[in-house]
């Protein structure tokens, strides 16, 4: 059995209007019929556009929303058959890893005591002093020196707070860290160190993860297995070089073929997928294929009546669209397009991306982070498309990236002039 198991996740909020009677008069198909599971010691990476429902399904597996309708089991517990008691000590097992470090970080509390809070809460420690010396390895263990215990947020830079996040989940001893958009908020260099060190702390610690992102490149180093989410469910799922390789649903070739390819060759022979018009509101998904609005290989009636089912199509690469086959064969082709002009599939530059996801990263990385040697390779935005038009998505916060340089974690822990 799988470390986690969702089966059918529906999470539907009400749409409420009226001041007297404060009616429901609809509701926001925030996660709408998801499946998965995790493997313990494994990273289950889920990607997909700004409000496709990532962290509502995040949120839902820690039960911080009520689940409409399916289930979240995790380690054979149903999550949502506990009670309130029984659900304060559970969610111990499962921790989450915040998008922005800061905010997650209690300004008025140094790090001893965040740290030690929740080990105090779930009983982890005899008394302080023990506390203190299981905080001081697990410091150690994502780079931090022993003397920020005395220290306050604000006096760490950005990488440094998402390390302090992280060392507060592995305090706890969780069965499953579910990590949100854990790098989007951190510079390009700063992002390659902690997705290592993430990286790093599953290997040493058997960690079992559930990353959270909507950049490809984030979630395909670190990743097993990759679900791709579209407005509340996923179209497909792969293993990670599977995915990279072959993607199948025409979504996922959109976001791929977006990828820009640092050789000029490969570039200008790159066929771009650009997709029409805005993600439709998940308060009124369109019926059918929920892709059909803006899916280039749409077929008449049966894409906007009938709701495909994400389907195994061998080794585990898993697609929800009617045509994936004939899509994958060239077979069927795009609207505008006569048949002797279909590429053959796929048409993403296969491989090319996955390499060149990585020299990107790399040229992004070093230029930069002068100083700092933290491999490259797990860089976070090269997947970014370089015009966001065709998928609208990649919604990437570009203007947050941190002006500071991340010391050697190894260092001491200097106020950061940039610290806010
Ligand atoms: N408590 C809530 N009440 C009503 N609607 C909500 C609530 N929380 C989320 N939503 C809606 O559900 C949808 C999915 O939101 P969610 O935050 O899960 O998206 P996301 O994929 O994490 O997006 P982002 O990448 O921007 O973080 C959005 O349309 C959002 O407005
Ligand atoms: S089912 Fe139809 S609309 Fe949906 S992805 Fe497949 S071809 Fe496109
Ligand atoms: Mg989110």
């Amino acid at each position: 059995m799988s470390l986690l198991e969702l089966d059918g996740v529906k999470v539907h909020f009400p749409v409420k209007k009226g001041v007297l009677f404060n009616r429901t008069v609809g509701h926001v198909y925030a996660v709408d019929g998801i499946s998965l599971s995790v493997e313990a010691g494994q990273t289950y990476g889920l990607v997909g556009e700004s409000g496709c429902g990532k962290t509502t399904l995040g949120r839902a597996v820690l039960r911080l929303v009520d689940v409409t309708d399916g289930s979240v089991v995790l380690d054979g517990t149903d999550v949502a058959k506990l009670s309130e008691k029984d659900l304060r000590s559970f969610r111990r097992r499962l921790q989450m890893v915040f998008q922005d470090p800061l905010g997650s970080l209690n300004p008025r509390q140094n790090i001893e005591s965040i740290l030690s809070e929740g080990m105090a809460a779930h009983g982890i420690g005899a008394n302080q002093d023990e506390r203190r010396e299981k905080i001081k390895e697990i410091l150690a263990k994502v780079g931090l020196p022993t003397n920020a215990l005395s220290r306050y947020p604000h006096e760490f830079s950005g990488g440094q707070r998402q390390r302090i996040g992280i060392a507060r989940a592995l305090v706890l001893e969780p069965d499953l860290i579910i990590c949100d958009e854990p790098v989007s908020a951190l510079d390009v260099s700063i992002q390659a160190q902690v997705i290592n060190l993430l990286e790093e702390l599953q290997e040493s610690m058997g960690l079992t993860y559930l990353v959270i992102a909507h950049d490809l490149a984030v979630v395909r180093h670190i990743s097993d297995v990759i679900g791709v989410m579209y407005l509340g469910s996923l179209v497909e799922e792969a293993p990670s070089d599977a995915l990279y390789a072959e993607p199948m649903h025409p979504y996922t070739k959109a976001l791929m073929s977006a990828v820009p390819v640092p050789d000029p060759e490969v570039e200008e022979r790159r066929e771009r997928i650009l997709l029409h018009g805005d993600l439709p509101s998940p308060a009124n998904p369109p019926a059918g294929c929920r892709f059909h609005t803006r899916c280039p290989w749409k077929q008449d009636t049966l894409c906007a009546t009938e709701r495909p089912s994400l389907t195994d199509l061998g080794d585990g690469h898993k697609v929800a669209c009617h045509f994936a086959r004939e899509i994958h064969e060239g077979t069927l082709t795009r609207a505008g397009e006569t048949p002797a002009d279909a590429p053959p599939a796929p048409v993403v530059p296969a491989q090319a991306d996955a390499d060149s996801v990585e020299a990107e990263t790399e040229t992004k990385a070093k230029a930069a982070e002068p100083e700092d040697k933290a491999p490259a390779e797990a860089g976070a935005k090269a997947a970014e498309p370089a015009d966001k038009a065709p998928v609208g998505a990649d919604a990437e916060p570009d203007g947050d990236a941190e002006a500071e340089a991340e010391p050697d974690p190894d260092a001491d822990a200097e106020p950061e002039a940039a610290a806010k």
